[in-house]
């Protein structure tokens, strides 16, 4: 059963300077809503009953967002408008399901899921990076059927250009399970085009086991000098843990660069 997932929220977001200098880049919205709201929208759907959101000191704005119903409890009940009211109550439902744990020093992706260890209480939990949205199609909900099929890991992927590799996690695979499912022999973060085992990308939603909590904690640092879920994946693959890449079906828009986080809009404005 996957009923939890964790949202890692404590990077800087610089690449969408200047947006970022004083705002979390995943509050900004994307065609009239947070782009949060989108990620939390297909956790709920897919299933999942409670969200552990990683943010740090300088994302406070985040957990804000979630918290000034003390603020406009008051104000809203005094609102006749049915959409303001709703857009509250809704707010009110993610905060019920959401945590909030703290990562403060940006080490990395691996030791943000780290900071998450205390609450994970199944085997196997999902993770959604909050830049990349995947649209049309619940990337999450699809990626848990094929966990439970499988009864393994899973991390989603797209096929990227050759020249884009060293922006992404690449995986090669040893074997193909069906059209969209492959499983996994190797996995390097943002490798050279010279280096990359394939053109196989590893998008932001991953379901993982609790037993890489231990193998994040014998990592060294990577690359960047950031420890990466990356490279804790591959030590589990070392040891056998079965890690299906899953070619998902919807759209994936950008949102963690200043172009693709403008397209965005556009796309999804026209829906
Ligand atoms: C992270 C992961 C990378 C993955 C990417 C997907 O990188 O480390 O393996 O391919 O997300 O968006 P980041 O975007 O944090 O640089």
């Amino acid at each position: 059963m996957i009923k939890q997932a964790i949202i890692p929220l404590a990077g800087l977001g610089t690449r969408l300077l200047p947006l970022t200098s004083v705002f979390a880049k995943e509050l900004l919205p994307i065609n009239g809503k947070p782009g949060i709201q989108y990620i939390l929208d297909e956790c709920i759907e897919a299933g999942i009953k409670e969200i552990v959101f990683i943010i740090s000191t300088k994302k406070l704005m985040i957990k804000r967002y979630f918290y000034s119903d003390l603020f406009y409890k008051k104000i809203i009940k005094k609102k006749k408008d049915q959409r303001i009211i709703h857009e509250y109550k809704n707010i009110l439902r993610y905060k019920k399901k959401i945590r909030f744990v703290f990562q403060n020093i940006p080490k990395g992706t691996g030791d943000a899921v780290l900071k998450t260890q205390k609450f994970i209480k199944n085997k196997y939990f999902l993770m959604l990076l909050p830049d990349d949205l995947i649209i049309k199609k619940n990337c999450s909900k699809a990626m848990i059927s094929v966990h439970k099929k499988y009864k393994a890991s899973v991390m989603a992927s797209m096929k990227v250009k050759k020249d884009t590799v060293s922006r992404w996690g690449i995986y090669r695979y040893n074997k193909r399970l069906s059209k969209r499912n492959f499983i996994i022999d190797g996995v390097v973060e943002k490798p050279s085009v010279k280096n990359a085992p394939s053109n196989r990308a590893v998008i932001g939603r991953y379901i993982l086991p609790r037993t890489i909590f231990k193998k994040i904690k014998s990592l060294k640092p990577g690359k960047g000098k950031e420890t990466h879920i990356t490279d804790a994946i591959q030590l589990l693959i070392d040891e056998k843990e079965k890690f299906v890449a899953h070619n998902f079906e919807g759209k994936y828009l950008d949102c963690g660069t200043l172009k693709g986080y403008i397209n965005s809009s556009k796309v999804i404005g026209k829906l």
